[in-house]
């Protein structure tokens, strides 16, 4: 039966579907909104969508080769899972879920700070793929814990999320009462009411709460009181200053996310970033963005001898992870699509957006007659 709904959800978009039917109207809207109008959302498909990639016909091409080394471990395809913070309420245990398909299928998966799983579950599960995103706390002996756990928990690579000083202005999340402290509205029960399968499995685990972050809490707090003191707690704003501090205390890979300038490119980079992700945060911080497709080449001409190039925001299909690599990115990440897939059939769904990433970019290579991904960029108009 499963097996049979697996075969007909042949994209990303497919997925996209099942799991808006399947979820409450506040969980979707908050996976897959934006902020402000959803510009940044919009034009990120649309910078995408206007990259164009050349065929090689009459070149031989025998066999393709979608692995690739980033940052000292060989993956078996350039794509991984971007953090998404409270997973849990899209959809329950949806980090654990993906956890796992990043061992299994021997891709990156990186945990959010703010994710409704523990680092030490998640690290687990993942194995030698899990990579770990922080936002600072502001106490600096929380945060050296967190790195110390990340450390213990054989991490070996630390994501610094640097696009959220300000928390985000998100209409549809603030009229469905998820802003923080998050409200249960009416509205809400009776979305839930009508998605059995959510509110099952949601009645199964417990309510989702802050994983990672819950040694910090007191126990006696209300749910209100959390979120309040989570919000004051994670209140960092990451300039270059505490970049530095955090790459003064961490002996492992850097990786900075979030940036979608040369000028922050490059700061990153001096102050000892091995790696940064270009992203606009999936079109969820800044309406007025410019979107990784129309930056990404010019920041990869200034900083790529120095530092690892990875990309994210607006990726739904194999297609768009080739368009990325092939505009100077060597890793990319998805964040809803993994989301949707989950939402959509739970374990499965990671898994089964994985594998349709992986067979569209396999077929875009043939297409392509291009051998191996780090072929890419000579197949980019
Ligand atoms: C629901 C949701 C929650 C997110 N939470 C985080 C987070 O906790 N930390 C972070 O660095 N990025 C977060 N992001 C951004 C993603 O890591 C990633 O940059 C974005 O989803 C990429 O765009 P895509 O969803 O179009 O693939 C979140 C994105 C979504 C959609």
């Amino acid at each position: 039966m499963i097996e049979s709904q697996l075969r007909k959800a042949a994209s990303i978009a497919d997925l996209k579907r099942k799991a808006k039917s399947r979820l409450p109207g506040f969980a979707y809207e908050y996976l897959a909104g934006g902020c402000n109008n959803d510009v940044a959302v919009h034009n990120n498909r649309m910078q995408l969508d206007n990259i164009y990639l050349k065929p090689s016909y009459l070149k031989s091409c025998d066999t393709v080769d979608l692995s690739v080394n980033v940052l000292g471990q060989r993956y078996a395809a350039p794509f991984g899972i971007a953090p998404i913070g409270l997973s849990g309420i899209v959809w329950p245990r949806a980090s654990e879920f993906q956890a796992r398909t990043a061992h299994e299928h021997n891709i990156p998966f990186i945990l959010s700070s703010v994710s409704t799983t523990a680092i030490e579950q998640a690290a687990e599960l993942a194995k030698d793929n899990f990579w770990f995103q922080l936002y600072p706390p502001k106490d600096l002996a929380m945060r050296s814990d967190i790195l110390k756990r990340c450390r213990d928990a054989g991490c070996k690579n630390l994501v610094v999320t640097i696009d959220v000083p300000s928390l985000s202005w998100r209409p549809s999340d603030i009229k469905n009462g998820l802003g923080i402290p998050p409200k249960i509205t009416l509205k809400s029960i009776a979305q839930s009411a009508l998605c059995p399968a959510w509110s099952f499995a949601t009645l199964n685990s417990g309510l989702p709460e802050f994983a990672t972050l819950k040694p910090y809490i007191s126990e006696q707090l209300k749910m209100k009181e959390t979120a309040q003191q989570i919000r004051h707690v994670l209140r960092e704003v990451v300039d270059q200053t505490v970049l530095k501090r955090i790459r003064d205390e961490w002996p492992e890979n850097l990786i900075v996310k979030g940036i979608i300038s040369a000028e922050d490119a490059k700061m990153a980079v001096a102050t000892g970033a091995d790696g940064i992700i270009v992203s606009n945060h999936g079109g969820r911080q800044l309406d007025a963005a410019q979107c990784p497709a129309q930056v990404i080449s010019t920041i990869a001409d200034e900083v790529k001898d120095r530092t690892v190039i990875m990309v994210d925001s607006g990726v739904e299909s194999g297609v768009d992870v080739g368009r990325y690599i092939a505009s100077g990115a060597k890793m990319v990440f998805a964040g809803r699509a993994f989301m949707y897939g989950v939402a959509a059939f739970g374990y499965l769904g990671a898994d089964h957006a994985s594998f349709i990433l992986y067979a569209e970019l396999k077929q875009l290579l043939e297409q392509l007659r291009c051998s191996s991904v780090t072929r890419l960029p000579n197949h980019l108009v």
